[in-house]
């Protein structure tokens, strides 16, 4: 028969799907993570980016070539991996892998170990080593659930009749604050600035398209060290036509939801990698509404708390709220709470101011549960001619690059509303990080563009 006589190699598969291989011979291809050896028995562990398996070899059960080039591994060699996937309750992915045979890759010399060992190593030096610290199962971990908030963000609009439209990167003006723009030069004496949001240019494609949304990097310049800021991030932003702030709010509230569910699908071994407690999400993903607070509401919940002593600072009326109040604010309630309808003062020059009270804006920052903060700003915006015109002024914004921008007050002009969602704010609050910095591959900060 043919093939009867043909060497059997073993299917090949990844660490993520071996559980439907169990009790069948496998081939794995990846690197060797850890190694533990006692007396006539080794445990190497092995990772392939879906996830990480320990290996059981007794000495007795494989040729001594084998359990030789085994024992001899440096962490971080790369290497192929024949073995039997068996279940086991206490292994952290469910699985432990009887290894069979090993062919080794590329073997790191002993003289020129891996750099990043078991022992604690600070942040400035993984930082350091980024290129090598997203192997550790944490840091791939927090990646792969990044790439499922990514896909969940862009699925939900592309599944619920947006259009996505892509905004330049390169731009004549600013759209979040001129004191926090990237410039450079541009040909003949021209400047340009990276884009610090989509917003203005989704706005014209809403009213061309209706529903749309965008999703790209953005740029932010100013000076600011804190652990929620990244000089570069990934902002996806809907914009939709004949949208009003409570609709607006649902939209924030049903995408959110979104998210969630699908990181709890797909990422439970993962999530449990990175330590993130998991009835946290679940609180957020089970049925009812985000609490809705207004400024004043929230203010009002500040001063309360500064009566009894529960947050140092009191709130100023009028201001923005500091992280420390956020946080309080968040930490009331179990689900991102929505906080509407701030001081028009603090809140950028295209928000509609509220009818009922045009000191304030028809805005909402939704803050994140457990003390993470704003994750997403959006608003109605304004969408008359002269107060537009009257708004670009006030805050002395180059008229000439914005004449397209009041073109769409113009011709057709609706009520129309969009938000901004940071892709890591949102993947620190659902992983429960410290610092953003762990939330995309190549962190950009005020003191890092290496590697
Ligand atoms: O609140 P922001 O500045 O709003 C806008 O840019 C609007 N134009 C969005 C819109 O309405 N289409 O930014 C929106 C979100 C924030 O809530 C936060 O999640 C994220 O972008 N963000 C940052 N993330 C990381 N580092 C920074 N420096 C960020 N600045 C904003
Ligand atoms: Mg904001």
């Amino acid at each position: 028969m043919k093939g009867d006589m043909e060497p059997v190699t073993a299917p090949l598969t990844t660490i993520a799907e071996v559980g439907k291989h169990v009790g069948e011979a496998i081939t794995l291809r990846g690197w060797l993570y850890n190694l533990r050896a006692s007396g006539k028995l080794l445990f190497p562990i092995f990772r392939d980016g879906t996830g990480t398996i320990q290996g059981i070899v007794p000495k007795a059960q494989v040729s001594e070539e084998v359990f030789a080039t085994l024992k001899g591994l440096t962490l971080e060699s790369s290497v192929v991996i024949t073995g039997t996937p068996r279940a086991d309750e206490r292994a952290p992915g469910g699985f432990e892998l009887d290894v069979t045979d090993v062919k080794v890759t590329q073997a790191i010399p002993e003289e020129t170990p891996y750099p990043i060992t078991r022992k604690e190593h600070g942040v400035d030096f993984l930082m350091e080593h980024r290129h090598l610290w997203i192997r550790t199962p944490r840091q791939s971990a927090i990646l792969r659930v990044r790439a499922t908030i990514m896909r969940a963000a862009a699925e939900y609009f592309d599944t619920n009749g947006f259009t996505r439209t892509d905004p330049p990167i390169l731009t004549p003006n600013a759209c979040e604050g001129t004191s926090e723009l990237f410039e450079m030069d541009y040909f003949d004496d021209e400047k340009a600035y990276l884009t610090q949001s989509g917003q203005l240019y989704i706005e014209a494609t809403a009213l061309a398209l209706g529903k749309v949304y965008s999703f790209g990097p953005t740029f932010r310049a100013e000076k600011s060290k804190t652990r929620r800021h990244l000089t570069e991030f990934w902002m996806i932003e809907p914009e939709v036509a004949y949208l009003d702030l409570d609709g607006l709010m649902g939209l924030a509230e049903g995408f959110l939801t979104h998210i969630v569910k699908r990181v709890l699908e797909t990422h439970r071994n993962d999530l449990a990698v990175i330590g993130k407690d998991i009835a946290k999400l679940e609180a957020v993903a089970a049925p009812g509404e985000f609490p809705k607070l207004s400024y004043d509401e929230a203010h009002q919940m500040l001063v309360d708390a500064h009566a009894k002593g529960l947050i140092e600072n009191p709130h100023e009326y009028g201001d923005d709220f500091g992280s420390p109040d956020e946080t309080y604010i968040s930490n009331q309630f179990d689900k991102p709470v929505m906080v509407h309808r701030y001081p028009a003062a603090v809140k950028a020059f295209y928000m509609q101011p509220d009818p009922k009270d045009p000191t304030k804006a028809l805005c909402v920052d939704v803050l994140a549960p457990e003390g993470y903060g704003e994750i997403i700003g959006g608003s109605q915006r304004v969408d008359d001619y002269d107060l537009l015109k009257s708004r670009i002024e006030a805050h002395e914004l180059p008229m000439d690059a914005f004449q397209w921008y009041l073109d769409l007050r113009k011709y057709g002009s609706v009520p129309h509303s969009g938000f901004g969602m940071g892709i890591e704010r949102c993947v620190a609050w659902i992983c429960g990080l410290e610092h953003v910095r762990e939330t995309i591959p190549f962190a950009r900060t005020l003191n890092r563009i290496y590697p």
